[in-house]
């Protein structure tokens, strides 16, 4: 049956409802609801189905109550086991090493200073609404990191990951200008249509599709490829305009010459297409409004900012006949928080460091596990530039030059002010920066900026700051590399709690480098500690 109109009122979309019921049966009620947005799709439930959280309800009828729970880290693994454990009435201590929660989820305002792990300080100048999302910086739309912004209150806003007018830019193969997305991509596929058809209409896929199959083929290659005449690609609109089209006697001037294939292929722009195609990484995406850190901000209000102790560097995590005790240091004083349960929820790198009873098992385990490198700028300007004079409303450079990623900002648009993103780095590229002064960051991130965008990607700036993860104290990783993926057994004394000690962290994921893997993490730990509590 086919749903004409919403129903628009909650008394006619249940009786609405009731009708579809009666006469197309549950199955095309349900699909109705489905329709409506009122049942969730396989996906959704999928995604949100397979975890129920914990709920003071359930102690209920077994006559156990909460337990204590020590939680080492108020990053995003270990503020979401406090509230999960907390929707249930447990008893939680988040012990955390810096002066604020969310661990690499860190948003730089005007006014926030770092000191990295070479004695680099640094204090950010941006104004008023402008910010860094230094660590992460966008959500897919399928992450249950979305779900938690929905369920805490935190609104997000679209994030541009792929935007056809920003630019590629490849040093090494000779560019001297950067090109448009939009202009690679029609010079790319047009080529590759055209070559594609070409074989094709000479019988070279003779053997792999029949004659009607290679004709849908060509069909769909003269499409895709804007080919003419002959099968040939000789560019078009979808390159773009020097002139754009406008009212009647401006027609528009298509960009110029079209490169042949071989420069086109020699220019090697066609690497980048492939990005949008992750799962993880396909438009769209989102962000919380005003910053990342609006995400631990919210969990550390829902969990009780008086169960979170900051500046709480742990020393020692003991296993004792009936509990864990944990002990740190807070402002100069050793202290200790004695709990039943404890959730280890820093960083594998850093728990390896931290002495502890829990066997060699647990830590050969955290010691095979390697951090990574990464580091961002973000470059403040007087203008938006890049809105006013390329035309570029958010999205991404990409670069074959040490900065790598330049990031236009997904908000503020038309402002008078805004924060590019100047680099975001990996690996070698990440570590060669760290090592710069953050003077000296800012002049190199600057100098491969104006080969790209021009003089005011100089003149324009106002400030900068930068961060790197691998340098960054109590975290010394922006992710991590797990051999043989999380499930490989030599994990099993992390993935299995050892004794009253359980481990998450997006590095415990399928998802490390996402807070959808710090989440889930700590969902299955929760998950995990909850039954026992309620079948001990
Ligand atoms: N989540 C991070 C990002 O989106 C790191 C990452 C990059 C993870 C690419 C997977 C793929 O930048």
């Amino acid at each position: 049956m086919a749903v004409q109109q919403r129903p628009e009122t909650g008394t006619s979309r249940r009786a609405f409802l009731r009708h579809v019921g009666v006469t197309g049966g549950a199955g095309a009620m349900f699909a109705t609801m489905g329709a409506l947005g009122l049942a969730p799709t396989a996906q959704a439930a999928s995604r949100e189905q397979a975890y129920s959280a914990p709920k003071s309800g359930d102690f209920t009828l077994t006559g156990r109550g909460a337990a204590k729970v020590v939680v080492v880290g108020g990053g995003i693994a270990g503020l979401a086991t406090a509230y999960e454990l907390g929707k249930a009435g447990y008893d939680c201590t988040v012990l955390e090493a810096r002066d604020r929660t969310g661990g690499r989820n860190f948003t730089v305002r005007g006014g926030d200073s770092t000191v990295d792990l070479y004695g680099n300080r640094q204090t950010a100048r941006f104004s008023q609404g402008q910010y860094l999302n230094a660590g992460p910086a966008r959500l897919p739309q399928w992450m249950v990191t979305l779900d938690y912004c929905r369920e805490l209150g935190v609104p997000v806003e679209v994030f541009t990951n792929t935007n056809a007018d920003a630019y590629l830019y490849n040093e090494s193969a000779g560019m001297t200008a950067p090109v448009r997305y939009r202009t690679a991509k029609a010079d790319v596929y047009g080529y590759v249509a055209e070559l594609l058809a070409k074989a094709t209409d000479k019988g070279a896929l003779d053997k792999e599709l029949t004659a009607s199959d290679q004709d849908r083929l060509m069909e769909f290659l003269k499409d895709f490829g804007d080919l003419g005449d002959k099968l040939t690609y000789k560019g078009g609109e979808r390159r773009g305009y020097t002139t754009v089209p406008a009212a009647t006697g401006t027609p528009g001037v298509l960009l110029g010459d079209v490169p042949s294939a071989s420069d086109v292929f020699a220019s090697g722009v066609g690497r980048y297409f492939s990005f949008e195609f992750g799962f993880d990484q396909a438009m769209l995406m989102f962000q919380p409004v005003g910053g990342m850190d609006q995400i631990p901000k919210a969990l550390t209000r829902a969990i009780g900012a008086h169960k979170v102790r900051t500046g709480a560097v742990v020393s020692r995590i003991t296993q004792t006949a009936g509990g864990v005790t944990v002990t740190y240091t807070q402002g100069g004083r050793t202290r200790a928080v004695e709990a039943d349960y404890c959730v280890g929820a820093l960083p594998p790198n850093m728990l390896a460091r931290i002495p502890h009873n829990l066997g060699s098992g647990v830590q050969s385990a955290l010691e095979a596990i390697t951090p990574q490198s990464a580091g961002k700028i973000g470059l403040e300007y007087r203008s938006r530039w890049w809105e006013l004079d390329h035309k570029i409303y958010g999205g991404i450079t990409e670069t074959d030059l040490d900065v790598t990623h330049i990031w236009h900002p997904s908000y503020g648009f038309h402002g008078e002010r805004g924060v590019l993103v100047g680099y975001y780095n990996y690996d070698t590229d990440a570590d060669a920066y760290a090592k710069l002064t953050p003077g000296e960051r800012e002049k190199r991130a600057v100098a491969a900026g104006v080969k790209i965008y021009g003089d005011k990607y100089r003149t324009e700036l106002a400030s900068s700051f930068s961060h790197h993860w691998r340098q960054t104290p109590h975290l010394e990783a922006a992710w991590h590399d797990t051999p043989g993926g999380p499930d490989d057994p030599r994990y099993k004394p992390l993935n299995e709690p050892t004794g009253r000690v359980y481990f998450a962290g997006d590095w415990l994921s399928y998802t490390d480098a996402w807070q959808h893997g710090a989440f889930t993490s700590a969902r299955r730990a929760v998950t995990k500690l909850h039954a026992r509590v309620l079948s001990a």
